[in-house]
């Protein structure tokens, strides 16, 4: 129990209980090296994360926007290209699309919140010209990377799938990001592998794609001062690539497995309750970067009033689907369908607290105050 007695979305000091020590000799060996900027740690930390996705290579960069951009880049997707994508994302998803010169084109989320495949064929049937698709693991869930890579190859398209939310999942046993071209990871210090600040990392199959967008987040420097392209700069840092790799990184999966208890803790507890948990894939191993409910429509914020007067912090993820954003007046993008389900989500989700350092008592807790949360009228209990 915290002293304030809440139970927050994020607990940076618990977080800091743990890895402070092993973060601050990280920092030390860094800072003694004298090697700030793509030396050893990099590479080091690029092994690691490519041997735990399962993919050949990886590339830091200094935030999953950058990766995604630089993944697409890295795939010479040329100007103007259309590139199928989700509504229902954090915007950075279809930032990096714009940045990279790509027109997005969106199509509606499932059940789970995930791009719909069925509707994503279809349009991929209806327009031959849509070559590239960043689909996104939302909330932890994992896309089935068989359909993903089956429907890349049946229409020619290079998929760049962004996985910030969810490294380590895994669908019928093969992992996310590894149907397609590449795959995009975010470092925020949010995310289930999280930097003490930003950074990112864009993996591919390809040595050469590979290679591309190591040129492409040095300023587009094939050799010192010799510049192929016009790159970026968004490197990781040798510092955020120690410690991840000492004191984030070997702690990964005792992290997530505790994620997944809390889940199983949730879904059983929430069974019956006024708030609509998200059903799970046969075979889906979401690796719950987030815990998403849906409140009932035009409810959503009693519920969370009523949360938060019981010390339980909520978030919403997210509040508006990307077509509707203000930043994109102006932008070309398609909208080919209805997006029903993304504007369901939209007005209807609730993000309940997920992190490994809850206690059991702390996810009874929050399920005792969802439980107790009744629509039709007053308190449950
Ligand atoms: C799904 C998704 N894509 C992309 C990003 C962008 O990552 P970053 O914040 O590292 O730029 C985030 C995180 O914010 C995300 O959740």
């Amino acid at each position: 129990m915290r002293p304030d007695g809440r139970v927050l979305l994020n607990d940076f000091s618990r977080l800091w209980a743990e890895i402070g020590e092993d973060v601050l000799h990280a920092v030390a060996e860094v800072g003694a090296s004298g090697h700030y900027i793509l030396g050893p740690q990099v590479a080091a930390f690029e092994s690691s994360l490519a041997a735990l996705a399962g993919l050949p290579g990886a590339v830091g960069c200094g935030s999953g926007l950058d990766a995604i951009e630089i993944g697409l880049r890295a795939l010479d997707m040329p100007a103007g290209a259309k590139v199928l994508t989700t509504p229902l994302s954090a915007f950075a998803t279809t930032l990096a699309i714009v940045r990279a010169g790509g027109i997005p084109v969106f199509v509606d989320v499932d059940a789970q919140g995930l791009l719909d495949l069925d509707q994503a064929q279809q349009e991929l049937a209806r327009d031959a010209s849509i070559k590239f698709m960043v689909p996104v693991d939302l909330y932890g869930f994992p896309i089935s990377p068989g359909a993903l890579a089956a429907m890349g190859e049946r229409f020619g398209v290079a998929v760049v799938e962004d996985c910030a939310q969810a490294i380590l999942a895994e669908h019928s046993a093969a992992k996310v990001g590894t149907a397609g071209a590449g795959a995009a990871f975010s470092f925020y210090p949010t995310k289930n592998l999280g930097a003490l600040g930003d950074g990112g990392a864009f993996l591919a199959k390809s040595p050469a794609v590979i290679e591309r967008a190591r040129v492409l987040r040095d300023y587009g420097q094939t050799e010192r001062y010799v510049h192929a392209r016009l790159g970026l700069n968004s490197r990781l840092d040798e510092l955020h690539a120690a410690v991840m790799s000492r004191a984030q990184l070997p702690r990964l999966r005792a992290w997530t497995e505790r994620r997944r208890q809390i889940a199983q803790r949730y879904l059983h507890g929430l069974a019956g309750s006024a708030v609509q948990t998200l059903p799970v894939e046969d075979g889906s191993a979401p690796v719950w970067h987030l815990f998403p409910v849906l409140a009932p429509l035009g409810r959503r914020e009693e519920l969370r009033g009523f949360l938060a007067a019981r010390a339980v912090q909520t978030g919403v993820h997210y509040p508006f689907v990307i077509p509707s954003q203000k930043a994109l007046a102006g932008v070309p993008f398609a909208c080919p369908r209805k997006l029903a389900n993304a504007e369901a989500f939209a007005a209807r989700e609730v993000s309940l607290p997920i992190h490994p350092f809850l206690t059991d008592g702390e996810v009874d807790r929050v399920i005792d105050a969802v439980s107790a949360w009744d629509p039709g009228g007053g308190k449950r209990t």
